[in-house]
């Protein structure tokens, strides 16, 4: 279980997360939903220790969490356009947990076998699918064997159909006991994937609530307003 206590945190004297509170168990997939600018990105980067804090307690179970806690899978996949499939996906194995190059690739194998991409090993990356390729982002992201799975806007380079498929994907991982933080601005997506939905605004956490609920009865006038200007509703 991820827990996340009044996180704060400044670019200067911009106070951009401001007393973030949060708990994600494993298992639930919660989404954090907001504007551009409301501080998604930056939640995701604290947690991953790429942002220092001013103040808050991150814990996994009893633990403080730490960086390799976390597995993200960055908004528009970035894959090594230079490396097989294969390689994209043990690369870090290798060079971050210095697994020998065997053993690396047996795990690389397996977890592409799990995605139904073992027949992409050797192409490049160029020669796949938009879903194939964000398929790949994932297993070269859960090879690494987190705790936390995150996204940040995996939605944005999908068209409805591979959206779909990313949908099921994070259902079916979320199913094995990982708990999974999505950040997004996509509604629809955020809809059908979470358990629930947290709304960001100003670096505030306004809303807490199971999507149903959200949906149908936001509390806030922020969120009715969100929810009111956007397609899916
Ligand atoms: N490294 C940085 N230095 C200064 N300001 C930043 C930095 N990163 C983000 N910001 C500011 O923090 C706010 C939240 O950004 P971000 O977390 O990227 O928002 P979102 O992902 O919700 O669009 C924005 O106003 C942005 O300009
Ligand atoms: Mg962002």
């Amino acid at each position: 279980m991820l827990e996340v206590k009044n996180l704060h945190c400044r670019f200067g004297t911009d106070e951009i997360l401001n007393g973030i509170s949060f708990t994600i168990a494993n298992g639930e997939i919660a989404t954090i939903i907001g504007g551009s600018g409301a501080g998604k990105t930056t939640i995701i980067r604290t947690l991953c220790g790429l942002e220092k804090i001013s103040q808050g307690k991150i814990s996994i179970g009893e633990h403080k969490s730490k960086r390799g806690d976390y597995g993200l899978v960055q908004q528009g996949c970035c894959l090594f356009e230079h490396m097989t499939i294969l390689k994209n996906v043990s690369y870090a194995l290798g060079a971050v947990k210095k697994f020998p190059p065997e053993k690396s690739k047996k795990i690389a194998l397996e977890m592409l076998a799990k995605f139904g991409l073992e027949n992409k090993a050797n192409s490049y990356p160029n020669s796949l699918s938009g879903g194939q390729k964000q398929r790949v982002a994932i297993a070269r992201t859960l090879v690494m064997n987190p705790k936390i799975l995150l996204f940040d806007e995996p939605t944005s380079a999908l068209d409805p159909e591979m959206t779909s498929d990313l949908i099921t994907t994070i259902g079916d991982i979320a199913a094995q006991g990982m708990a999974i933080l999505i950040v997004s601005h996509d509604l629809a997506m955020a809809r059908r994937v979470s358990h629930r939905i947290l709304f960001l605004e100003h670096g505030k956490i306004i809303e807490d609530r199971p999507t149903k609920d959200f949906f149908s009865n936001p509390q806030t006038e922020r969120a009715k307003s969100f929810l009111k200007n956007s397609a899916c509703i």
